[in-house]
């Protein structure tokens, strides 16, 4: 027998003892590369290290987790917020230097860090990060034109032991004929101490925002909004946010968001160092009723479930929400020029980190802002039944409004990759099943996107 018909049964064989001994997998799935694609198509010619998406969610649950040390004193209160966000910067703060000093060797899966799924085509190729928040001209005294911010977010691994559940290995949640998803309330809830981050970047850079000197810098290859081609950007870290799950510590809603800053006035070789908190919140302190045309840049005396570290640097509290509850410089809580009940307020706080991540649930369907009418930039007031909704504190199982799927506080979830999914589902739908619209209503999600937008 000849070499080349050896080979050929060879193989023939092996293949059948292939197709024998798993008989129940699924064939590869189509989805799969979509699901789980890491950036953008267009990538640039000479390029160096490309960025990997991690989406091999663990099956098990991880031995070492997020712990505070002895020491804390339970609960959280607005006197031991800043210790709480200094254990869980030190514990984060391996993973992030390397990430900062040493970003081409970075490896989010060799890091055990892992990401979300579905929006591989808005990733740019470089970092793995897309556009999020914008802000307007006027957000920030120093800032002289419209700003654009990149967000890359990164789970921890017991933090995507959720995202596995949710997406399993190739990204299909299950959906029943009306659209909702079709899986056990507790699947969509993060794990006690399951720690997510998010990395946000300013397009305006030291040269044009003197808030920045000394920032780190990175290169991205991307579509702003206002290019008609791709190409480099630098953009500058400048808020890292960081939130965990924490039922004991956070009783009320069950997680702890924190946001650092980067402050160029603190001295220090160590880039970490001049990450300084902005503040932390474990609720949305609902008995707090303060009126919108009082501008707060400090820590509301009245909040008890706001901490706001009043020396962190002025821009960065220039954008905090309501009443000066918890909200960063990348995440657009102020609404310039916003209406209520027909009166014009010039920097009008309208929501906070948390306010904002309440609706986060399936089929979306209240507004992220509590907006009368986003299109027009027009607010409910703030003793109205409605934009009190925004402010309620609620657990995660809690979904924002009766009957929907919540998702936890997780905006990237029920935000970017479910509608990026949905999307997904539509485009593939033939005439002749349902198409999976994203809600009854109305589309949230294109509101929103439409509202982040700059408007020039
Ligand atoms: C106006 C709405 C809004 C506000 C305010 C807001 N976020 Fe978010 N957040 C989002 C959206 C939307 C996403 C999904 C990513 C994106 O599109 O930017 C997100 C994503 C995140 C993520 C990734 C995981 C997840 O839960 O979605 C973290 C962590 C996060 N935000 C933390 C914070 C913290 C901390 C603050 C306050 C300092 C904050 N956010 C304020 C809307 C908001």
């Amino acid at each position: 027998m000849n070499s080349c018909l050896k080979l050929l049964i060879v193989s023939v064989l092996l293949l059948a003892m292939y197709a024998c001994s798993t008989p129940e997998e699924p064939s590869v799935s189509v989805v799969e590369p979509i699901a789980f694609k890491s950036h953008s198509d267009s990538v640039p010619k000479h390029h160096g290290k490309l960025f990997e998406i991690n989406c091999a969610y663990p099956k098990e649950l991880p031995h070492s987790v997020f712990k505070l040390s002895e020491a804390f004193q339970s609960p959280l209160n607005k006197d031991n917020a800043a210790a709480y966000i200094q254990e869980l910067k030190q514990h984060v703060t391996p993973a992030l230097e390397k990430f900062i000093l040493d970003n081409a060797n970075w490896n989010a899966k060799k890091e055990g860090w892992f990401h979300e799924p579905w929006i591989g085509d808005t990733r740019d190729p470089i970092l793995g990060c897309y556009n999020g928040n914008n802000n307007q001209k006027g957000t920030f005294k120093n800032v002289n034109e419209n700003q654009l911010g990149y967000v890359l977010v990164l789970y921890d691994s017991l933090a995507a032991f959720t995202l596995g559940e949710i997406f399993g290995t190739d990204g299909m949640v299950p959906l029943t004929k009306d659209r909702k998803v079709d899986l056990e309330k507790e699947k969509g809830q993060f794990k006690e101490g399951a720690v997510i981050l998010k990395l946000a970047f300013s397009n305006v850079n030291q040269d044009k925002w003197s808030d920045m000197e000394g920032a780190r810098e990175f290169q991205i290859y991307n579509n702003n909004p206002s290019d008609t081609v791709y190409k480099y950007h630098t953009v500058s870290l400048f808020q890292i946010d960081m939130i965990v799950k924490d039922s004991k510590n956070s009783p009320t809603t069950g997680w702890m968001f924190s946001t650092l800053v980067y402050d160029k006035s603190v001295k220090s070789k160590n880039i970490l160092d001049k990450f300084v908190p902005l503040g932390g919140m474990w609720g949305n302190d609902p008995e707090v009723n303060t009126a919108v045309s009082e501008v707060y840049y400090d820590q509301n005396p009245l909040l008890q479930e706001t901490w706001i570290n009043n020396s962190a640097p002025y821009y960065s509290r220039e954008t905090l929400g309501w009443g000066g509850r918890l909200s960063g410089p990348n995440d657009g809580a102020v609404a310039l020029n916003g209406i209520v009940n027909g009166k014009t307020y010039e920097r009008l706080q309208m929501t906070s980190c948390m306010s904002c991540h309440l609706p986060a649930q399936q089929k979306f369907a209240s507004f992220l802002l509590p907006a009368k009418d986003i299109t027009k930039n027009i607010f409910y007031s703030n003793n109205d039944p409605e934009w009190k909704r925004y402010f309620r504190d609620l657990k995660g199982t809690e979904s924002f409004d009766p009957g929907e799927y919540s998702f936890d506080y997780d905006m990237a979830i029920a935000f970017k990759s479910m509608k990026a999914y949905l999307q997904y589902l539509d485009s593939t739908a033939t005439q002749n099943k349902q198409r999976y619209m994203t809600t009854d209503k109305q589309d949230n999600y294109k509101l929103f996107e439409e509202y982040r937008k700059i408007k020039e």
